[in-house]
């Protein structure tokens, strides 16, 4: 049985003052979805504001990203190793949002591949939980090379860390089309997609791939997270824009109980 897990990643969003309102505000109602793990992902300047109100709550914490090299001439990088020494616990990993914003895009998609499973390979060896966030582009989707090209990336991981690496990570189905527009996929897209990564996974290592936790991101909410949860393989979801109201993602990790 796989215990659900609901991240909220915050993306560029927060300051001190609201932080300490919708940290108060889950904190409060943490005894309620007690049965799921829940992460906040903070931008970076805030990760130490969240670790000390988190602590000894249960609730976890994680970063937005970090480097795919251990240490040097790397300005404004952030390394595994030093998420490691304030035992930071998850890291979203190859998110769209780093993809596209950043020109990494203008990289070749195996390149940009090569850098995911870089990064992914520090995480592991680092003791940090990785999230490697794996969706198609509204181009991709549309085209119907949604399977082509999360079969690409989840080889390449495989290929770097051997499906054993799997076996301490978490999957993100995030498909760029529905990450802030308000268009989520239909639960039924979501288990398919999902029942298609874990059958990918599966070819290589059935126990793994069963203990695997497949998260769905994109426009998840309080009204519709019930049903996407329900899916039998998809196993919580990751929140952006409803990750900012203490209300609306207590409600929704309460929809993974
Ligand atoms: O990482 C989660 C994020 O990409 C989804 O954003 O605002 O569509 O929930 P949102």
């Amino acid at each position: 049985m796989r215990k659900p897990l609901v991240a909220g990643n915050w993306k560029m969003n927060g300051s001190s003052a609201s932080n300490n309102v919708l940290l108060d505000g889950i904190i409060a109602k943490s005894d309620t979805f007690a049965s799921v793990d829940v992460a906040l992902f903070p931008p970076a300047v805030y990760l130490h504001q969240v670790q000390q109100a988190l602590a000894g709550t249960g609730l976890f914490w994680g970063t937005q990203n970090l480097s795919q090299f251990n240490q040097g001439a790397y300005t404004g990088e952030i390394s595994a190793l030093m998420l490691a020494d304030f035992d930071c616990d998850y890291v979203l990993i190859g998110h769209s949002e780093r993809r596209c914003l950043y020109a990494e895009l203008d990289l070749d998609q195996r390149v940009l591949d090569r850098i995911v499973a870089e990064k992914y390979e520090m995480s592991v060896k680092a003791g940090i939980t990785p999230i490697i966030c794996i969706g198609e582009s509204p181009e991709e989707h549309a085209v119907g090379r949604t399977e082509e090209v999360i079969a690409r990336l989840l080889d390449t991981v495989i290929a770097y860390q051997g499906v054993e690496g799997l076996a301490h990570t978490v999957l993100a189905y995030e498909p760029v089309w529905a990450i802030g527009t308000g268009r989520s996929a239909t639960p039924e897209w979501a288990q398919d997609v999902h029942s298609f990564m874990r059958q990918r996974v599966a070819k290589h290592d059935p126990t793994i791939a069963e203990s695997l936790r497949i998260l769905y991101g994109g426009s998840v909410n309080s009204n519709n997270a019930a049903p996407l949860f329900s899916q039998p393989d998809v196993d919580g979801g990751l929140v952006g824009g409803g990750s900012l109201n203490a209300d609306e993602f207590v409600k929704i990790c309460q929809a993974a109980v």
